[in-house]
């Protein structure tokens, strides 16, 4: 078999254990060759590649990033693009694309299968927030990345008596917001799925600061006070699949709630330091785990499906219900978190 697998969308750790669990089982177990996209679907629209061969991915397993590069290119809705897609697999002499990313990589994926192409997905993202899998590697080192940071902040906010705010990535889901905070004993977690009252929460911070003296709040980038639309960002640029560039509720945070309650408050943005470097244990073992299950599904000819994690057994979910909608903080886990704060 002549596999093509690609990296789209936020680099994330874990993806060149991906890339090696492709290559080793693909030319180990099948005697396939393997060929790099280059940058995610751009690197199809532009027919740039490279041949993987057993050397090329020997000692990239604890590298962060990608070593074929990344792009936030989308194809859908451009038939020009599609197209030419369709004639480097062609050209290539693809007999499958592996495509490694979020739902909106996925997405392309799904639609290409549609298209007729054969198509096998990965799940990939820090932000845990894809459907039909259980974890999605890169979660783990940046929870730990994120856990680290707020233990960090404590010291500060302890010692000087004031609120430190720690802002994480999670533009829909709060999983990174909510496993970080939870791991470093956060005194509030605020998420995009619940919007928070600011009133509410200053009292809270102001009963906490009676009593212990200072708060650690970590926030996701996507949260929200209830009476806004949407979270308050930096600035208003969207990205080619149109979502706004996220990031500065921490800082707005920290304003706000300094203002309100008379007490000092200061926010430090983790922005690409959780999404780069090194992969967790982990995340290696996770994403080189479905690297193997990716070139397994091709063999068995199980397109237009994603690897996935269920339990402890990796299984399939089909590529449309994975990009249904993303995999949301359910109001149980919310509270029962909530239980453990201040
Ligand atoms: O990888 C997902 C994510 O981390 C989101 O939480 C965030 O909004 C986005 O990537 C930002 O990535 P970039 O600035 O690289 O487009």
């Amino acid at each position: 078999m002549n596999i093509g697998i690609l990296t789209g969308g936020g680099d994330c750790p874990g993806l060149n254990a991906v890339i090696r669990g492709v290559t080793l089982r693909g030319i180990r177990k099948y005697r396939d060759s393997v060929v790099g996209i280059l940058d995610g679907w751009q690197g199809l629209v532009e027919n740039r590649s490279r041949p993987l061969g057993l050397q090329d991915v020997e000692r990239i397993l604890p590298d962060g990033g990608t070593m074929l590069g990344t792009s936030r290119t989308n194809p859908i809705g451009d038939p020009a693009m599609m197209r030419r897609i369709g004639a480097t697999i062609d050209r290539l002499g693809l007999d499958v694309v592996i495509a490694v990313g979020g739902d909106d990589t996925l997405r392309v994926c799904c639609e290409l299968h549609a298209g007729g192409r054969r198509t096998v997905g990965v799940p990939k993202t820090i932000d845990n927030d894809v459907r039909g899998t259980d974890y999605t590697f890169g979660f783990q080192t940046a929870v730990s990345i994120g856990a680290e940071a707020a233990d960090r902040l404590r010291t500060t906010a302890d010692s000087h008596h004031r609120f430190m705010v720690l802002e994480v990535m999670g533009r829909d889901a709060g999983w990174i917001a909510l496993e970080a905070g939870m791991a470093s004993a956060a005194d509030a977690i605020l998420i995009p799925e619940f919007p928070f009252d600011m009133d509410e929460l200053c009292s809270t911070l102001i009963a906490l600061h009676r009593r212990k003296g200072h708060a650690v709040i970590v926030v996701a980038e996507g949260a929200r006070e209830k009476s806004m639309k949407d979270a308050p960002t930096q600035h208003a640029k969207t990205d080619a699949f149109g979502h706004v560039m996220l990031g500065g509720i921490g800082h707005w945070l920290a304003e706000r709630v300094s203002r309100e309650t008379g007490i000092p408050a200061r926010a430090t943005q983790l922005g690409y330091i959780q999404r780069g470097g090194i992969p967790v244990s982990y995340d290696r073992v996770l994403a080189s785990r479905l690297g193997i299950a990716a070139a397994d599904a091709a063999h068995r000819s199980d397109f237009g499906s994603m690897v996935a994690l269920r339990g402890e057994k990796i299984g399939l979910t089909p590529l449309e219900e994975a990009v249904r909608e993303p995999r949301l903080v359910d109001l149980e886990t919310y509270e029962a978190v909530l239980s453990l704060l201040g």
